[in-house]
């Protein structure tokens, strides 16, 4: 918190203005431009003092202020009560509580502009902490305070149930339209709460390993995954792509730093609108100089257990609040992830009567019945070289196959994780473009890194917005983003 200086205290002796300062101007003069310099900081500081936050909501639920003075920042939640007396819950950040204005106290003047505040109005109310038997356990008896920015009657806030319940293209595009303002309310801000510790973890995990975090442009020449969800962008007379992947640009690190990782956007021209598809998400990938698919799978699964154990010691409030249970994410954390090679999985699938050819990519539909039979994540290894992108190395014991993964996650989620082993020798990834018909003009940085000193290596990406959609138990991709992107949708 910031300290307000008291007039007891010694005079201000900032380090910047000791005794080189008075060599220039003299003693008298020295001593004037201080005190001023000094006034100055403190009426800053005094103001600073007023806009600065200390209280919180969680810690007044917590019971760290009972029977104290306060002063509460927030916005109106809630209002209801009489000519007399107001209930009025107030939310931050971090919870809501009921805050009791009383016209005796305040004074016709605050208690009438507090009566007429509509929701979302910005206060600042001062009072004391008092338990209570009810709801939360908190009240704040508000003594004074002020509105400071007060919504417009002519507008209210527009997400209400009678508005979302009218609302012509129905509920969900009524509140995609208002995403800047649905973000404040609690199943959002409990969201971006949970994606924000993924994130975290992301970067503990890799930065406790010496990985180096390393960032590639997003505009790019050449596709990674595959020129059908390709986004062209005019560049200069030229085109120019938003890039589905960081990893070639990481591989060319990859001699330099031999372990990097990254969480950036990529982007994926997805027409079709699904639960788990946006045209713009948060990859997280990392790339290792000397390593096997095995160990980018151990790096994988050890990544994903790291994210759900900080959940639990992070969000455990906010996953319980969404109905989350506990003790699934405890197992996604603790028990061991089982590996299985593609043609098993076909082998299961065709067992249980569904059309699949070897050779096909798995999609959703598939994906799904396979991990009904796992309790935790899995990893799919070994996919046929024609299903998978020209990066990918074949199996020197059979190369007919790649070495390869996918992680699914259990609940019927699907794939979370796409990585393996990278073709690392100039013959081998030449041959491999070139079987795929894609040009070596845009590819020619990416070869050179086998020309020069190639070194077995290999990496993986990690759909972030996936595993928050898959631990937090959310119905739909765009539930955790702040602002979802898809083919319909680019506001606000
Ligand atoms: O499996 P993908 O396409 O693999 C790659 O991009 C590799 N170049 C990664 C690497 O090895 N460095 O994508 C990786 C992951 C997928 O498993 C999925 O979780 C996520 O990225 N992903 C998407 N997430 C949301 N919306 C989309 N349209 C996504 N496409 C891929
Ligand atoms: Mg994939």
């Amino acid at each position: 918190g910031s300290r307000v200086r008291t007039p007891s205290d010694p005079p201000c002796s900032s380090p910047f203005f000791g005794d080189g300062f008075g060599l220039i101007s003299g003693h008298y003069t020295n001593y004037l431009m201080l005190t001023l310099i000094c006034q100055c900081l403190h009426a800053q500081s005094r103001r600073m003092a007023r806009m600065s936050k200390d209280t919180w909501i969680s810690e007044i639920l917590a019971g760290e202020y009972d029977g104290q003075e306060v002063e509460l920042k927030g916005w109106i939640y809630r209002s209801r009560g009489s000519n007399k007396i107001r209930f009025i819950v107030v939310r931050d950040s971090t919870g809501n509580i009921q805050c009791v204005a009383k016209r005796e106290v305040l004074g016709d003047l605050f208690f009438d502009e507090l009566k007429s505040s509509l929701i979302e109005s910005s206060v600042i109310l001062k009072g004391i902490v008092q338990p209570t038997d009810r709801e939360h356990g908190h009240e704040l008896q508000v003594l004074s305070g002020e509105v400071v920015g007060s919504v417009n009657p002519d507008r209210p806030f527009p997400i209400t149930e009678s508005a979302m319940a009218e609302a012509d293209g129905g509920e969900t595009e009524f509140l995609l339209d208002n995403r800047h303002l649905y973000l404040r309310t609690s199943r959002m801000t409990t969201m971006l709460k949970i994606r924000s510790s993924v994130f975290g973890a992301v970067h503990s995990y890799f930065r406790d390993r010496q990985f180096i975090e390393y960032q590639a442009p997003n505009f790019v020449a050449g596709a990674v995954e595959g020129g059908s969800t390709l986004f062209e962008v005019p560049y200069f007379g030229r085109k120019a792509y938003l890039t589905q992947s960081w990893q070639l640009y990481a591989e060319a690190a990859m001699p330099a730093l031999e372990r990097l990782y990254t969480i950036a956007p990529s982007f994926r021209a997805e027409k079709s609108r699904t639960r788990r598809h946006l045209t713009e998400f948060w990859h997280a990938e990392m790339e290792i100089a000397w390593a096997s698919n095995n160990e980018v799978m151990k790096h994988g699964e050890g990544l994903v257990r790291h994210i759900a154990s900080t959940l639990l010691d992070e969000r455990s409030d906010e996953l319980s609040s969404l109905d989350r249970d506990l003790n699934l994410i405890s197992q996604y954390a603790d028990n061991p992830y089982p590996i299985i090679r593609y043609d098993e999985a076909i082998e299961t699938l065709q067992g249980k009567g569904v059309e699949v050819e070897w050779g096909q990519d798995l999609d959703y539909s598939k994906e799904k019945i396979l991990t009904a039979d796992f309790e935790v994540p899995h990893f799919l290894t070994h996919y046929p070289r024609i299903a998978k992108p020209f990066y990918h190395r074949p199996d020197p014991d059979d190369p007919k196959y790649v070495l390869c993964h996918d992680l699914l996650a259990p609940e019927g989620y699907g794939e979370i994780i796409g990585g393996g082993e990278r073709t690392w020798s100039e013959a081998e990834i030449l041959e491999r473009i070139d079987e795929e018909g894609t040009p070596r003009e845009p590819y020619e940085f990416y070869i050179d890194t086998r020309r020069y000193g190639g070194v077995p290596h290999g990496g993986f990406g990690m759909g972030v917005d996936r595993v928050c959609t898959w631990l937090s138990g959310a119905e739909h991709i765009r539930e955790v983003i702040p602002f979802p992107r898809d083919s319909r949708r680019v506001t606000p």
